[in-house]
């Protein structure tokens, strides 16, 4: 019935191809090389140390965080390259700020001039420099300053702010990652990264030198690392990807699957598996089946997942399923390891060290 490795797994477990993970990591990093641009892996994807020393072995120069949470697990695991590709606000946080830039070169965006001042402040206090990057909207409507003067204001008070150096731009075209029509998808990434460039001409007409310029996700990398003027790009669910990626996005393989048992059967192609809400996000739909495509889920509670199988399926309850999440990033955050397979023998677990990170 099952592969060997499953009797060694409790369920529900989050469990990684090992060969496949190493071929995506290898895909993206042979695509920057190639390129000429840096790569600075988000691990909000995996939230795991070995992972991101993995990528930075393929060639990464250094990697993004989302959260202060997870700039504090990287750098006390020895990542010293951090960029927060976020704002840090509250206090708290930005003391924990300047705590790690005492000992690791740690950036974070700014797109205020509240939190400029109040960075600024504390940086003084500490008698240490913060490097910064400009985050400028480029469409997402979510973070960021606009472009043109209103950056250009904030990037010259930066200038005059104490203790805060601007090295940067950042830009991040979330809004286009699910497009599935590439020329489309192509003209559109292309308009946001000339905002950035644009903008960084503009700031070094104004007496700048910003020639630091990190955009994009695994939706769009392959058009924003082309791009004349872009020097970095910041892609997170490329190692594992998922179900709602994979349908825009050729290049990548699905190296992470939920593996699950059939605790209970309620009716001739009703099942339950112990899989629900708690065990796999479904902020992009519900997780699908990897071996059986015409089963499908149809509710997920918090400790139970209900599913009708397709018409040539069969399953009996004990057995073991693997389901594909429909957004990587949310499921990783509820588990404590990921399950390493390699050619199909379990062969290591990983520590999610910055799960539930958040704050
Ligand atoms: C600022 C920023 N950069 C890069 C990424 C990576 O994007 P993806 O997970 O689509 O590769 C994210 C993802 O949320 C992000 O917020």
């Amino acid at each position: 019935m099952g592969l060997s490795w499953h009797e060694n797994v409790s369920t529900p477990a989050l469990v990684i191809d090992y060969n496949k993970l190493v071929k995506n990591i290898e895909t993206m990093a042979n695509f920057a090389k190639e390129n000429k641009v840096y790569l600075r892996p988000h691990v909000k994807t995996h939230k795991c140390p070995k992972i991101g020393q993995m990528q930075l072995e393929a060639g990464a120069n250094g990697i993004c965080v989302a959260t202060i949470g997870e700039a504090e697990v990287f750098a006390d695991n020895g990542f010293d390259d951090i960029l927060i590709a976020n704002e840090v606000v509250e206090i708290n946080k930005m003391r924990r700020l300047i705590e790690i830039n005492n000992k690791n070169l740690v950036r974070v965006c700014v797109d205020s001039q509240k939190n400029v001042k109040d960075l600024s402040e504390l940086a003084n206090k500490s008698n240490i420099k913060i490097e910064v990057l400009l985050d400028i909207d480029v469409g997402l409507g979510r973070t960021g300053v606009k472009s043109g003067e209103p950056a250009l204001e904030l990037a010259n008070i930066i200038k005059k702010t104490p203790n805060l150096e601007l090295v940067g731009l950042m830009g991040y075209e979330g809004h286009l990652t699910y497009l599935t029509d590439f020329e489309n998808k192509k003209n559109q990434t292309e308009l946001c990264m000339k905002m950035l460039v644009d903008m960084s001409d503009l700031l070094n007409k104004n007496g700048f030198e910003i020639n630091y310029i990190t955009a994009a996700g695994s939706g769009t990398y392959m058009i924003a690392g082309k791009y004349p003027g872009i020097t970095e790009i910041q892609p997170g669910t490329y190692p594992f990807f998922d179900e709602h990626m994979s349908k825009c996005v050729p290049d990548f393989e699905i190296a992470l699957t939920i593996l699950a048992t059939i605790n209970n059967q309620t009716g001739k192609r009703n099942f339950t598996l112990d899989m629900g809400s708690k065990a796999c996000s479904t902020a992009d739909g519900k997780p699908i089946f990897k071996d059986y495509r015409k089963s499908k889920m149809t509710l997920l509670t918090e400790e139970h997942g209900q599913f009708k199988a397709g018409k040539d399926d069969s399953f009996e309850i004990g057995q073991k399923v693997e389901l594909i999440p429909g957004h990587v990033c949310p499921t990783v955050n509820l588990y404590d390891f990921f399950n390493v397979i390699k050619d199909d023998k379990l062969i290591d677990k990983w520590e999610i060290s910055a799960r539930g990170k958040n704050y």
